[in-house]
């Protein structure tokens, strides 16, 4: 069978009528920035699907906008997943959605990136529109809830709601929370009896316990804009460049379907515009995400360093040594933590390996930077990688692995997707 249609066969299987799940057992009901990538492998497959699979997240919209992370759908069929709905309690909230039980956090603002690609491949332009509204009422929750008054730029108040869950950035954060406010949580996880190896690749128990922190916190605050004193807020430079290449897609897709965007273009040009000051180091010639707790960058090898390459914020000039500096020999791009960084873990999630998500949207960066030459290395390093371990959930970031190499969820989803669209992107 050719890769393509492997990947087609995973995001079928997957599909559980009106959404696909990641991966099955592992991550059981919808997750919010994982659909957005699945439409994106639906449109080379069913795109009909591509249309249910937004208009289904869309659907559980909060009332103020907000989309959650996690919509359980069906919660009490499936019971391999933990927090879960009763956990996360959402309906603490009155903005919460009261048909869809989910999380109270978000995750990275993928969406218009989505619907412009669905609206270049002609899908049906009225249900697009519907969409596209919903997505700048997103736009306009973030702006509301979650932007640093100095700066305009985005804070992430989770982990889990930057994407990136236990990547090195949030350690120093972390340490500084007592562990004694943390050491009557009790839980009993589910995430390690769905995954081989599950102590060198999932997150460790102590850090389970500060995510489980940091939910009650904002559980107790009906999961509205941090009080002062919450102690996790970071302006993170992932979030913010999704969220900046997000926004010029929705403003192009007001233009094209006649839709207002004012909104959207202030945020748009004021997080522009203060990006750098706030998350550039000169001398380092990288990025760093900044704590506003402790007034300060946290200086650490992660790839947010060049990521900001795919909304096109460095000057091209910069492109090739940033790529360069980035690297290490016998390294895949682009590792999520550099082994030199203290608290690199080859097999353990975001802190070291290499995700298929991340490389397709640096591709699509340098594409805007019309750099062909390098999305084209890119496309061929991602491929290869799942040629060689399969169409898992993340890679070790080292070549010289003979066998193995793939960790986390076996035929997972958003892999599968994005492999499907570099394999059909016919300008690479
Ligand atoms: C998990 O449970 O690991 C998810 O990534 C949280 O969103």
């Amino acid at each position: 069978m050719t890769l393509f249609k492997q990947c087609c066969q995973v995001l079928d299987d997957n599909w559980l009528g009106t959404f696909s799940v990641p991966s099955r057992g592992l991550y059981p009901f919808l997750w919010n920035w994982d659909s957005g990538f699945h439409a994106l492998g639906w449109l080379h497959h069913r795109p009909e699907r591509a249309l249910i699979e937004m208009e289904t997240l869309f659907s559980a919209q909060w009332k103020n906008g907000m989309l959650p992370h996690i919509l359980f759908f069906d919660y009490e069929k499936y019971d391999t997943y933990f927090p879960s709905a009763d956990y996360w309690q959402s309906s603490v909230s009155s903005q919460a959605n009261q048909t869809v039980p989910s999380s109270g956090i978000t995750q990275p603002p993928i969406h218009g990136i989505v619907l412009e690609k669905m609206y270049q491949s002609g899908l049906d332009r009225s249900r697009i529109k519907t969409l596209t509204k919903k997505a700048i009422g997103y736009h306009e929750y973030l702006q509301a809830e979650r932007s640093h008054a100095e700066s305009g730029l985005l804070f992430v108040v989770h982990n889990w709601e930057s994407g990136l869950d236990n990547s090195v950035i949030w350690d120093e954060t972390f340490a500084r929370i007592s562990p004694t406010e943390y050491s009557n949580i009790t839980f009993q996880r589910k995430d390690v009896h769905q995954v081989q190896n599950s102590t060198e690749t999932r997150p460790t128990d102590q850090d389970y316990k500060r995510y489980l922190y940091l939910l009650k916190l904002l559980q107790q605050n009906q999961f509205g804009r941090p009080k002062t004193g919450y102690p996790f807020l970071i302006l993170e430079p992932v979030f913010n460049s999704i969220y900046l290449i997000s926004g010029r897609s929705l403003i192009r897709l007001g233009t094209a379907l006649g839709i207002e965007t004012d909104s959207i273009k202030a945020q748009v040009s004021k997080i522009e515009s203060s990006f750098d000051q706030w998350l550039w180091d000169d001398n380092a010639q990288f990025y760093y995400p900044y704590d506003l707790h402790a007034s300060r960058q946290i200086r650490k090898a992660y790839f947010g360093n060049i990521f900001p390459i795919a909304a096109q914020l460095p000057d091209k000039e910069l492109v090739g040594k940033m790529i360069e500096r980035y690297s290490g020999p016998d390294l895949t791009p682009i590792p999520s933590v550099l082994p030199s960084e203290k608290g690199f873990e080859e097999k353990k999630y975001w802190r070291g390996p290499v995700w298929i998500n991340i490389n397709w949207m640096m591709i699509q960066g340098f594409l805007d930077y019309d750099m062909p030459d390098k999305a084209s290395w890119l496309k061929e390093e991602s491929i290869n990688l799942v040629k060689k371990m399969g169409l898992y959930e993340y890679f070790t970031p080292y070549r010289s692995i003979s066998s193995g190499g793939g960790y986390g969820g076996k035929d997972f989803s958003w892999t599968s997707a994005l492999i499907m669209d570099l394999i059909k992107d016919n300008r690479i």
